[in-house]
């Protein structure tokens, strides 16, 4: 509790009233509210240290150029990656599961094969769906069961000595389940296959541990951890970051060119050519920090009695239906009233301050699977309350009885 309420502070839009009513934000799985420290991280850049980095020799180049590097080492740091040159800058994490499709695509060979889970989120869907077609490769499906166990078996059926890669999500983005998603890598490498893990729902949720895990990349998003949009992360192992081809070319990826041939730069320039988004890298080492403060420990525990009460509170509704209830579940709860539209119960929140999410939430296969058109998601951050979740009950209520 100390946690929230010193958090809820550190939030200036909190206090923000909508329709006269105070803001109850429950959108937190599409993107994340800032702390005051991440916005002042991006004015002051702007104020005192904009420049273009590692172009200039001059002291503004210099000092934004530190600060670039400081926040590809704190994320190090945050997700325990050996080296610094092994956390990526991309735009979020649909562009670095975009690279990985076309970089370690381009040794996917026809008949080759590729699994994912049913619950993924578009981005790691239509990536792999391009690259199969392209290289007449299978794209192959493991269904996500409640029973680790049975998902385990699911997927040494799937693999053959033809699968090259999986992909895999941590957390649905749309029901908010967590997959065994170390228990997947250890079957995977038995089998000699790698791994990337989609963290965009679980890096500001648990502690997510590079090493520990095993993974040979993992891919997230700042927006969705307290930071800015247009930054996110690719971590990959040393060695298949070193093996790779790079995605994008370009100013800022080279050692040396001439008009017959061009020499990359070592890791990490390798992949980030252009411009980056420099204000925004900083400013998600500045969540970083933050989220690194409170720990993501003590983030994980609290939020999982968030998704306790919400989940038992959910239930005191008649018609209610909750999805992945005998699963766990990490920043989000996704649910359906019984014979009432979705949206129509969204606009009806909407008015009583309450911001989520209603529809298919970019996993239109998933719901194809469930049998339903969508579902009403709230998902939560670190400055949710139970008051925030007795603000949605009360407003389901009166939705319901407006609607009923
Ligand atoms: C699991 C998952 N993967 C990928 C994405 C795509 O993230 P972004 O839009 O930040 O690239 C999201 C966004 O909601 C997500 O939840």
């Amino acid at each position: 509790m100390q946690l929230v309420n010193k958090a809820r502070k550190d939030f200036p839009i909190l206090k923000m009233e909508i329709y006269g009513k105070p803001l109850v934000y429950l959108d937190n799985g599409a993107t994340t509210q800032k702390p005051q420290c991440v916005i002042d991280r991006v004015c002051n850049y702007y104020k005192s240290e904009n420049s273009n980095i590692h172009r200039g020799e001059y002291y503004l180049c210099e000092i934004a150029g530190m600060a670039y590097e400081a926040a590809r080492e704190k994320i190090k740091n945050y997700i325990n990656a050996k080296n610094a040159y092994e956390v990526i800058f991309t735009s979020g994490t649909t562009a670095s599961i975009n690279l990985l499709a076309h970089s370690l695509g381009k040794s996917i060979r026809e008949n080759d094969e590729i699994i994912i889970s049913h619950m993924e989120h578009h981005s790691n869907i239509i990536p792999w769906q391009v690259l199969c077609r392209e290289k007449n490769a299978t794209l192959k499906i493991l269904e996500i069961q409640e029973d680790e166990e049975a998902t385990l078996e699911a997927l040494n059926e799937l693999i053959s000595l033809r699968t090259r890669l999986i992909s895999i999500t941590c957390v649905s983005n749309a029901l908010g389940t967590v997959l065994p998603f170390k228990k997947i890598i250890d079957v995977a490498h038995k089998n000699n296959i790698p791994v990337i893990l989609d963290a965009a729902q679980a890096i500001q949720h648990m502690p997510m541990d590079v090493q520990d895990l095993d993974c040979d990349f993992m891919v997230f998003s700042g927006h969705k951890m307290y930071a800015g949009t247009g930054i996110g992360v690719l971590y990959g192992k040393a060695q298949h970051l070193e093996d790779l081809p790079p995605y994008q070319t370009g100013g800022g990826m080279i050692e040396q060119v001439s008009f017959s041939e061009t020499k990359y730069a070592k890791l990490p320039y390798k992949f980030e050519a252009g411009t980056q988004n420099i204000a925004a890298a900083i400013s998600l080492g500045e969540a970083v920090d933050y989220l690194t403060d409170i720990g993501l420990e003590n983030i994980h525990e609290y939020e999982k009695e968030l998704i306790q009460y919400a989940s038992e509170q959910l239930n005191t509704i008649s018609g209610m239906e909750q999805y992945s209830e005998n699963t766990e579940r990490a920043g989000a709860i996704s649910f359906n009233i019984k014979d009432i539209h979705a949206y129509d119960i969204a606009m009806i929140l909407d008015k009583l301050g309450i911001a989520l999410r209603v529809g298919t939430h970019c996993a239109e296969p998933l719901m194809h699977h469930l049998g339903i058109k969508g579902t009403i998601r709230a998902s939560f951050g670190l400055y949710n309350t139970k008051e925030d979740i007795d603000h949605l009950i009360k407003g389901l209520k009166k939705a319901i009885s407006m609607l009923q």
